[in-house]
């Protein structure tokens, strides 16, 4: 596993996705971003405190691009399960990949592809603050704990429960990872909104299912929502 430190850099993940030489877990970790990147194409505000890594994943033959769509999920436990390792608080997980402690987000995961590599980039507030409207919507473990934690060791525990859990899937074990992650599950009986390109349509969410889509139980029927289509306004 090579590593890639960086006191700052425009974003991990575009540092990995440029690189020629790609190998597996190859690993970039940066004390501030100037370009972070969230999903859709948002802006992820990349301050000193945070834990900002990206990692490589070479695509398995084995597996199939459908399987792959569950690594958002199978990413999301990993992280979950690694932030528990460091301080057993009320994690949860939000569909489709963020981490949530005391109802805000305290992390962000980005996994994208390119050339036979997923890219998978990893956000989470850790000692920095949070001030404004930011903090209404986001917590730092430090928040949390009061403590100040070496960042890099968490990165690394992260990285290992990623290895674990990303082998466990390989190895069939979706249905006890999925169990798992139901068990974490944030919006679970909430109302949230979904929103489309042109549309929106309120209900209740229910259990993450087996091929990784939302339930969710409208006014008229129950439908699933697919990763990456669909964004989730909560109420
Ligand atoms: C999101 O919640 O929208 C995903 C945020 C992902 C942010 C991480 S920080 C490290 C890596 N580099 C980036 O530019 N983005 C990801």
């Amino acid at each position: 596993m090579r590593i890639f430190r960086f006191s700052e850099i425009d974003s991990t993940s575009d540092f990995l996705k440029r690189k020629d030489d790609k190998r597996d877990y190859d690993l970039a970790i940066a004390e501030t971003q100037t370009c972070g990147r969230g999903r859709r194409g948002s802006n992820w505000i990349s301050q000193k405190g945070m834990a900002l890594f990206s990692f490589l994943l070479k695509v398995e033959e084995d597996i199939s691009i459908e399987e792959y769509s569950k690594l958002p999920l199978v990413t999301g436990i990993a992280v979950l399960n690694g932030l528990k390792r460091i301080e057993n608080l009320d994690f949860k997980f939000k569909w489709t990949n963020d981490i949530y402690l005391d109802d805000k987000k305290i992390c962000g995961i980005l996994v994208e592809k390119i050339q036979d590599f997923f890219v998978i980039g990893i956000g989470i507030n850790i000692n920095n603050s949070l001030e404004g409207a930011v903090a209404d919507i986001a917590t730092a473990l430090t928040i949390s704990t009061g403590k100040k934690y070496i960042v890099e060791d968490i990165i690394f525990t992260l990285l290992d429960e990623f290895k674990k859990q990303y082998k466990r899937f390989f190895d069939g074990e979706w249905n006890f990872i999925l169990e798992e992650i139901n068990n974490r599950n944030y919006l679970k009986n909430r109302e949230i909104t979904l929103v489309g390109s042109n549309w929106q349509t309120k209900g209740i969410a229910g259990d993450i299912a087996k091929d990784g889509r939302l339930e969710i139980i409208t006014e008229k029927e129950k439908i699933f929502a697919n990763i990456g289509e669909i964004h989730i306004k909560r109420d």
